[in-house]
């Protein structure tokens, strides 16, 4: 059933849905935000791409915690690329663009990042191998890329630590497993189909971490 609504929805979320994503998103997600943007900016270092930026929420709070860094979101939505650039006018984090481009055909040169990130996009991807075959190739030697997406067989003590962390937020319980489940890929999806994309690419293996509520795959060029 999933899999089929993956299948049926388009790859670029529509203009009628991109403002209510922005704010829902924010309200939804904003904890694993900084959490993933904690982790990012911990190991950053240079010229970073985010694909399927949204709203730019994550580059925009890595902008925060490491303005030294260089952050460039990408995403297929232009009523997406739109709203991202206005948050990151009113927030004056010059370091930080955004630009519409499709993930699958990255208009650089190669070896251009020292890391590549995606967060919470992975499940909207309709050419997954050409993705993780771009990122491969726009990535300098020895940079990292991590690719975030939702992970709804986390353990209920994962769903309580995240709804503890939202800090006041109502986030019912059923409302943030259901998210999950449209917003990421079951164990047995990413132990099969995406493992299987991923031996495809030029990669041909990740790592896959559990990083409570979310899965993450870390790709490393050698
Ligand atoms: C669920 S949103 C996630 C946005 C943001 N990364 C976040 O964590 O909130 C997924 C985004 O991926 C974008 N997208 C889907 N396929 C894409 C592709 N092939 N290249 C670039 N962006 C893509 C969609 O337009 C959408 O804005």
């Amino acid at each position: 059933m999933i899999g089929l609504l993956r299948k049926i929805l388009p790859e670029a979320i529509p203009a009628w849905a991109a403002v209510s994503y922005s704010t829902g998103a924010a309200k939804l997600y904003g904890p694993q935000y900084k959490f993933m943007a904690g982790e990012i900016a911990a190991v950053a270092r240079g010229v970073l791409l985010d694909i399927g930026t949204g709203p730019g929420l994550v580059p925009l709070e890595i902008g925060k915690i490491a303005p030294s860094l260089e952050i460039l979101g990408i995403d297929v939505s232009e009523a997406m690329i739109a709203i991202a650039q206005k948050k990151r006018e009113e927030l004056g984090q010059k370091q930080v663009s955004f630009r519409v481009m499709n993930g699958d055909a990255l208009a650089f040169a190669d070896n251009s990042f020292d890391m590549i990130i995606s967060t919470d996009a992975l499940h909207h991807f309709k050419r997954p191998v050409m993705v993780f075959d771009e990122i491969y190739r726009c990535l300098k030697p020895g940079g990292e890329a991590w690719v975030y997406d939702g992970f709804p067989e986390a353990s209920d003590k994962d769903i309580a630590a995240y709804i503890h962390g939202a800090g006041g937020v109502f986030l019912p319980y059923w409302f943030l497993r259901l998210n999950l489940l449209i917003h990421g890929f079951s164990k047995k999806e990413y132990d099969n189909t995406v493992r299987y994309r991923v031996s495809q690419s030029r990669f041909g293996t990740c790592i896959f971490e559990q990083r409570g509520i979310m899965m993450r795959l870390r790709f490393c060029k050698r």
